[in-house]
């Protein structure tokens, strides 16, 4: 569904993401770990229009959309979940949930129905200002506000940061569940022993570079990752 090739991201003059690849397949959960700095966000952040490339294409369904802007990237189906939460303070849940459905002008009560179904407790507090949410419902509604734009790929930077373990099980659940219904998911996470077990294909990034990759579950048996991210 995705493609990167040679992928080169820079910051003045220092250069964060150095020419890496990587595909995303159609209906597959893909994640990509590494340690802090090696340029995980950046690479999310460019493929959403966010940063220009230096060098390098991104392909999707095999349409090339390097340099495309965020609101095009979008309607094309590619939403991102940044890092942090950053849901809108002082609207209520549903208001936000109307803001990810900014590009649209149909109908969105089927896609409200959606989120609400996934996330019962969102329905609960539809009316509540989005700033008093706990950190998970936040999360929660960050997600749900980056589904109502329909995406065929759903990018997450780092969806479980500071929950609760219960919690964390709760969101990648939740990713299952919404891969399940046919939606494409490129993942960050820092909580590697989850994203590897969870991912269909998984990539290690090391500062700028890809350095490994391969099924989540066959890198967990790997040594170099069991001792550098899983604590083994
Ligand atoms: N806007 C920016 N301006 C300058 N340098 C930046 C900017 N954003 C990121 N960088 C630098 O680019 C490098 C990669 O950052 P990035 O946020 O992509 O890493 P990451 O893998 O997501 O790390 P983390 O796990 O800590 O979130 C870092 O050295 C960072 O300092
Ligand atoms: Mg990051």
């Amino acid at each position: 569904m995705l493609k990167i090739d040679e992928l080169k991201v820079s910051y003045g003059g220092i250069e964060a993401v150095k020419g890496i690849s990587l595909e995303v397949p159609e209906r597959k959960i893909v994640t990509l770990i590494g340690a802090n700095g090696a340029g995980k966000s950046t690479t999310l952040r460019t493929i959403a229009g966010l940063v220009k490339p230096a060098h390098g294409r991104i392909h999707l369904q095999g349409e090339d959309i390097t340099g495309y802007t965020p609101d095009r990237i979008v309607s094309k189906g590619i939403t991102l979940v940044p890092e942090g939460r950053h849901v809108f303070p002082d609207l209520t849940v549903l208001e936000n949930l109307k803001i990810g459905a900014y590009l649209r002008k149909d109908d969105l009560e089927e896609d409200i129905r959606w989120v609400y179904d996934l996330f019962p407790r969102l329905k609960e507090r539809s009316w509540q200002a989005a700033g008093t949410l706990s950190g998970g419902e936040q999360q929660m509604l960050a997600v749900g506000r980056a589904l109502m734009s329909r995406p065929k790929l759903m990018m997450m930077d780092e969806p479980s940061l500071g929950l609760a373990p219960l919690v964390v099980k709760g969101i990648f659940d939740i990713i299952k569940e919404i891969n399940h219904q046919g939606v494409t998911i490129l993942l960050i996470e820092q909580n590697a022993n989850m994203a590897l077990q969870t991912a269909d294909l998984a990539y290690v990034m090391e500062t700028g570079r890809i350095t490994l990759s391969g099924p989540g579950r066959e890198l967990m048996k790997n040594d170099a990752i069991k001792k550098a991210y899983l604590g083994k």
